[in-house]
């Protein structure tokens, strides 16, 4: 008998930090090397849960103290929110729900690279639209993925009345739980849109694995659930205890204010830097973590930057053109002070 690995599983290409290393003496700016927040510190060291609790699995929608969190965030009903492992898991789901084998998914380039990997897993035939630009018109019954605060470019895109006959997935995976965003952006999602969020990126845990799908139709709520049920089942007790904790602990958002504010002022210098050069571009960020740069004359930026001392994530791993380089300015101001110093230079 002949044993072979799935098209679909043998197909799949991902990346890791490794694939990029930084030689000694170069800044590493491929992704977040920010410590926890200071607030949270104490709650990390101790994680706590009574023995019972981890003695059995939790309901597979997720503890109601933390659905309660997520949805006063987005200003929606607790029963409209799934905890889920990750951003991840929620994404795969809402692709796994929305669309069918062979169906059509609109999806963003350059992004995240798990959205065109996802489809891919779950079937579905990904139609590329560019970010920044105009949000595509998707056909009868085609799911589109937009993704704000987004990845890799800081680009912001507004929620838009809705579109067409099919679903919206909202990746807010970036946007900091602080201040109205949130809600303002749950306020004004139809039953047709579903948010998809994760506390691994402004909250600083992507090691808890947490994260959810929130969504106000019913039925999708409960064929996510349903699906969930033979993937996670439940996610962790333990994170969604230690995450509750953490979207409660009034010190913990306004250190999350605080690196948001801090990171508004290495994203400016960034920009100032690549407008500084006389090489460089960049794509218009205005929010996240991430600034997303290419040469004006087509060289590969990635090899540019890495020779100059600043290491980032090359375009290719978000699918975007091989010219261009992710520098993620989520680092300690002498980092950021250090590359753009190198990058204006250029
Ligand atoms: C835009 C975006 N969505 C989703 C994810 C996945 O996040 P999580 O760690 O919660 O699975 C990431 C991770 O980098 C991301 O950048």
């Amino acid at each position: 008998m002949t044993t072979t690995i799935s098209r679909r599983a043998g197909g799949v290409i991902s990346y890791s930090y490794d694939d990029f290393p930084v030689p000694a003496g170069r800044l590493d700016l491929r992704g977040d090397n920010s410590p926890p927040l200071p607030a949270t510190t104490v709650l990390l060291e101790h994680p706590r849960l009574r023995p019972p609790e981890l003695a059995g699995y939790g309901t597979v929608a997720g503890e109601p103290a933390l659905r309660a969190a997520m949805a006063q965030l987005f200003a929606m009903t607790a029963d409209s929110v799934v905890i889920t492992a990750g951003a991840s898991e929620a994404l795969f789901l809402a692709l796994t729900c929305v669309a069918d084998h062979g169906q059509r998914v609109h999806l963003p380039r350059p992004a995240f690279p798990g959205y065109e990997q996802l489809a891919h897993i779950t079937g579905l035939r990904p139609i590329p639209y560019a970010v920044p630009g105009a949000l595509p018109l998707p056909g009868p019954g085609e799911p589109l993925l937009v993704c704000t605060p987004h990845n890799p470019t800081g680009v912001l895109i507004a929620p838009q009345p809705r579109r067409s006959a099919g679903w919206t997935i909202w990746d807010l995976s970036h946007m900091p739980p602080i201040g109205d965003s949130p809600a303002d952006f749950g306020r004004g999602l139809g039953s047709h849109d579903i948010t998809v969020f994760s506390l691994s990126k402004a909250l600083r845990l992507p090691g808890a694995r947490v994260g959810c799908l929130v969504s106000r139709d019913r039925d999708l709520t409960a064929a996510v659930i349903a699906t969930k049920t033979h993937l996670s089942m439940s996610t962790s007790r333990l994170a969604q205890d230690l995450a509750a904790r953490v979207l409660r602990h009034p010190g913990a958002l306004e250190d999350v204010a605080n690196r948001t504010r801090a990171y508004a002022g290495h994203r400016a210098r960034m920009l100032d830097a690549v407008a500084t050069s006389t090489c460089l571009q960049a794509w218009p960020a205005l929010d996240g973590t991430h600034v997303f740069v290419r040469p004006t004359d087509g060289r590969d930026g990635w090899r540019i930057l890495a020779d100059a001392g600043v290491v980032g994530l090359p375009g290719v791993v978000f699918n975007g053109t091989s010219d261009a380089v992710r520098l993620c300015i989520a680092q300690p101001p002498d980092v950021v002070d250090r590359a753009v110093r190198i990058v204006g230079a250029l």
